[in-house]
């Protein structure tokens, strides 16, 4: 399907996602490389609509199966309308988020099976997945004082007990460590600058030759 390649960066709350997207971009861009950067729930505009269904309100709003399929619902219209587009342009897309993040908040978070996640995934989007993924990894605490911080109102996440977020770093990382050719572990407690690094190494490192 593609000329570019799809990059997402995953992890939980205030882990410094959204910071490195815009600034992996930045520096692709800089190098030449025509970039979208996108993010879920969202990036498509029924998608953003859902978006505010699933960050706000009451924590216990949905059932735990309701939400994925939600995330999902979103995320059909996100691949279809804006992801694959632009990768057939030729363009990179870089998203804030996307399907690790149903099976750690869903399945690790929420208890769900992860094998229905798995065959959720294959009934929306058959073997579509990301040519490559940070996992930016922080303990819990700090991430939830850092996305507090923040104060947008997109807070139902950050709602929910340490435990829960406890398990979404597990889930992350047991994730990650399961695709290895895939994901890449990156250490959220650097500064921002030493973040950004790791991740354009890591880069040059997946595509050789391409960001010399
Ligand atoms: N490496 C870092 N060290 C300290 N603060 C950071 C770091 N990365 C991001 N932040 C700050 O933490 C907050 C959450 O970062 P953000 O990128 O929005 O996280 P996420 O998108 O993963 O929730 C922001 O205020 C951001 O400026
Ligand atoms: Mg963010």
């Amino acid at each position: 399907m593609t000329g570019g390649k799809f990059i997402t960066f995953e992890g939980g709350e205030g882990a410094g996602k959204s910071t490195q997207v815009r600034r992996l971009a930045t520096a692709m861009a800089a190098a030449g490389q025509p970039v979208l950067t996108t993010r879920e729930p969202g990036g498509a505009a029924g998608a953003e609509q859902i978006r505010s269904l699933l960050v706000s309100g009451a924590i216990d709003r949905w059932q735990p199966m309701s939400e994925a399929l939600l995330n999902y619902a979103a995320r059909a219209e996100h691949v279809a309308q804006t992801i694959e587009p632009a990768l057939r342009r030729g363009d990179w897309v870089v998203s804030d988020r996307f399907a690790d993040s149903t099976l750690a908040y869903q399945g690790y978070g929420h208890g769900l099976d992860p094998e229905k996640l798995k065959s959720l995934h294959h009934i929306t989007l058959g073997d579509f997945q990301p040519d490559l993924t940070y996992v930016l990894d922080l303990p819990v605490e700090e991430g939830l004082r850092r996305a507090m911080a923040r104060g947008d109102g997109e807070d139902r996440y950050e709602r929910m007990g340490i435990d829960f977020h406890n398990r979404l770093r597990d889930g992350f990382l047991e994730i990650a460590g399961a695709d290895p050719e895939r994901c890449v572990v990156i250490d959220g407690t650097a500064d921002m600058d030493t973040i950004q690094q790791s991740i354009w190494a890591a880069l040059q490192h997946k595509f050789p030759g391409r960001f010399q």
